[in-house]
C-alpha cells in the first residue's frame, strides 16, 4: 500500500441474507482508495451499498471477500484514528451532549479531565459551547448533528467517515454546517487526513469533493470517477459547478439505462425494474419539457428546478421517459424524441395509445404481463405469479412496488387492466375473450 493512502480496499464483497433466506451480493468486487489529504463523496442510489461500504471500512461489519486495509493494516474491529458520522445523529438521548461527546474518548481510556477539555473545545470549536449540559432533544436537528460531528472529531481522527450527515437537514442548515466542516478541513484546524462523505446530493458532492466516486446498483461496484480540481470554497452558481453538476448528474441517470440497453448487465436483474414514479408525473414533466423556456431540450439541474422538485425525486422520471424513448438523456442534459414530441402536442387518447405502444416494446415486464394475458383463455390471470417472479431477484416490498407501477402505468395505456378486490390482472374491457 501506497505511503500516500489512509484507506484502500481490494475485491471487497457483502452479501446479505434476504427474507427468504437466499444471499443477495450487495457489494461486489469493489475498489477503492482514500489519499492523504483527500476528500471523496460517494453517490449512488439508494440500496447501492453505500452505508455497507462506509460501515466495511468503519470496522462495524467484515466483508465476505476482498481485503479493507487502514494505513497498510487489515481492518479488523473499529480501528482507533477512523470515525463515523451517522444520519440518524445516533446520539444516546439519555446523555448530555457533553456526555455524548466525550463516549469516544472514553472508550480510548483518556482521564476524565482531558475529556472534558477536549470535549469542551470540541463543542466551541462546532459552534455548541454552552450547550454541554443540554440534553439531545433539546436542540434542533442542525445542532444535534453537529454533536454527532463533534463526538467522531474529538478523537482526533485521521480518517472521518461521513453517512449522509447533512441530508436529515433542512437546506439551509446542511448547507451551514457543509461549509462549517469544509472551513475547518481547509484551514487545518482538525487533524483529519481524509474525508469520506456518502451522500445523495450531487451538488453537494461537487460543492465539497476532491474526487467523486459513483457506486452502481445491484451489485454495488465503482463505475466512475470524477475528479474536482477547482479550489474551495466553491461557488455554487459559477459555470464551472454548474458543468459538473451536470456531467455527474449524466453519468448517475443515463447509465443505468444504457446498462439494460446494451446488455451490460444479465437481463434478470435489472429488466423488470421500474423507476419509482407515476404517469402524472411522468407526463407534467415531459410538458414542462416540451414548452418554453425549454423547448424540448434541458439541462436536467434546471429542469428539475423549474418542476420544483430535488434532483432525486426526479431521477426515477427521467428514467421513465428514457425508457419508454420519450426522452434522450445524455450527460446532464435532456431532450424530447420525435416521439416525445408528438406525445407533447397530443390529445389524452393518443397520449395513452403511444404509452400503450411504448410498454409494450420498450417494458419487458409490461409485454410480458400482456403476452401471458393474451395466452389465457379467460384473458385473467392472478398478480402472484409476477410478484413470484419479481421476488427471484427483488425484496418482496420491492416486487410488490414494481408491479404496482407496471399496474398503474398498463392501465392507463390500456394494455391491461386491474381489478382491485380480486387483484386480479386482465386484458382491456374490449378486448376480452
Ligand atoms: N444487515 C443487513 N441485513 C440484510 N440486508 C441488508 C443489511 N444491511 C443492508 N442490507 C441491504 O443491503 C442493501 C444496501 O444497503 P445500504 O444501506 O448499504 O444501501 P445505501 O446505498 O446506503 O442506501 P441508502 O441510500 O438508502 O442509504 C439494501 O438492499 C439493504 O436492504
Ligand atoms: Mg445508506
Amino acid at each position: 500500500m501506497s505511503e500516500n493512502l489512509l484507506m484502500e480496499l481490494n475485491g471487497v464483497a457483502k452479501s446479505f441474507r434476504s427474507a427468504d433466506g437466499a444471499p443477495r451480493l450487495i457489494l461486489d468486487n469493489v475498489d477503492f482508495s482514500l489519499a492523504k489529504g483527500e476528500i471523496v463523496a460517494l453517490l449512488g442510489k439508494s440500496g447501492s451499498g453505500k452505508s455497507t461500504l462506509l460501515r466495511i471500512m468503519a470496522g462495524l461489519i467484515a466483508s465476505d471477500a476482498g481485503k479493507a486495509m487502514y494505513r497498510g493494516k487489515d481492518i479488523c474491529g473499529p480501528a482507533l484514528g477512523v470515525a463515523m458520522v451517522f444520519q440518524s445523529f445516533a446520539l444516546f438521548p439519555w446523555l448530555t451532549v457533553q456526555q455524548n461527546v466525550e463516549l469516544g474518548l472514553e472508550a480510548q481510556g483518556i482521564p476524565p479531565a482531558e475529556r472534558e477539555m477536549r470535549a469542551d473545545a470540541m463543542l466551541e470549536l462546532m459552534g455548541l459551547a454552552g450547550f454541554g449540559g443540554a440534553l439531545p432533544r433539546e436542540l434542533s436537528g442542525g445542532m444535534r448533528q453537529r454533536v454527532g460531528i463533534a463526538r467522531a472529531l474529538v478523537t482526533n481522527p485521521d480518517v472521518l467517515l461521513m453517512d449522509e450527515a447533512f441530508s436529515a437537514l433542512d437546506v439551509l442548515t446542511g448547507e451551514t454546517l457543509r461549509n462549517d466542516i469544509l472551513e475547518l478541513w481547509d484551514s487545518n484546524r482538525i487533524p483529519t487526513r481524509g474525508i469520506l462523505i456518502v451522500s445523495h446530493n450531487i451538488e453537494e458532492a461537487v460543492m465539497m469533493a476532491d474526487r467523486i466516486v459513483i457506486l452502481s446498483s445491484e451489485p454495488g461496484r465503482i463505475r466512475n470517477e470524477v475528479k474536482i480540481e477547482l479550489p474551495r470554497p466553491r461557488a455554487v452558481d459559477s459555470i464551472e459547478v454548474r458543468g459538473l453538476i451536470d456531467d455527474v448528474y449524466g453519468l448517475m441517470t443515463m447509465r443505468a439505462i444504457q446498462e439494460v440497453r446494451s446488455g451490460a448487465v444479465p437481463v434478470t436483474h435489472v429488466d423488470y425494474r421500474l423507476p419509482e414514479t407515476d404517469v402524472s408525473r411522468i407526463e407534467g414533466i415531459l410538458d414542462l419539457l416540451a414548452y418554453a423556456p425549454f423547448n424540448g431540450k434541458a439541462d436536467l439541474p434546471q429542469l428539475s428546478e423549474e418542476a420544483e422538485l430535488s434532483d432525486e425525486e426526479l431521477f426515477p422520471t427521467y428514467e421513465a421517459l428514457g425508457l419508454l424513448a420519450l426522452a434522450h438523456i445524455d450527460k446532464g442534459d435532456i431532450s424530447l424524441t420525435p416521439l416525445g414530441l408528438r406525445y407533447a402536442e397530443a390529445e389524452k387518447t393518443v397520449r395513452q395509445d403511444i404509452f400503450g405502444q411504448q410498454l409494450l416494446t420498450q417494458v419487458p415486464l409490461a409485454a410480458r404481463i400482456r403476452q401471458q394475458l393474451e395466452q389465457e383463455p379467460t384473458g385473467t390471470l392472478p398478480e402472484e405469479p409476477f410478484i413470484e417472479l419479481l421476488e427471484e431477484f427483488l425484496k418482496a416490498d420491492e416486487a410488490k412496488r414494481v408491479l404496482e407501477i407496471a399496474v398503474e402505468w398498463g392501465r392507463y395505456g390500456e394494455v391491461y387492466e386491474y381489478d382491485f378486490h380480486t387483484g386480479r390482472l386482465k386484458l382491456p374491457d374490449q378486448e376480452e375473450k
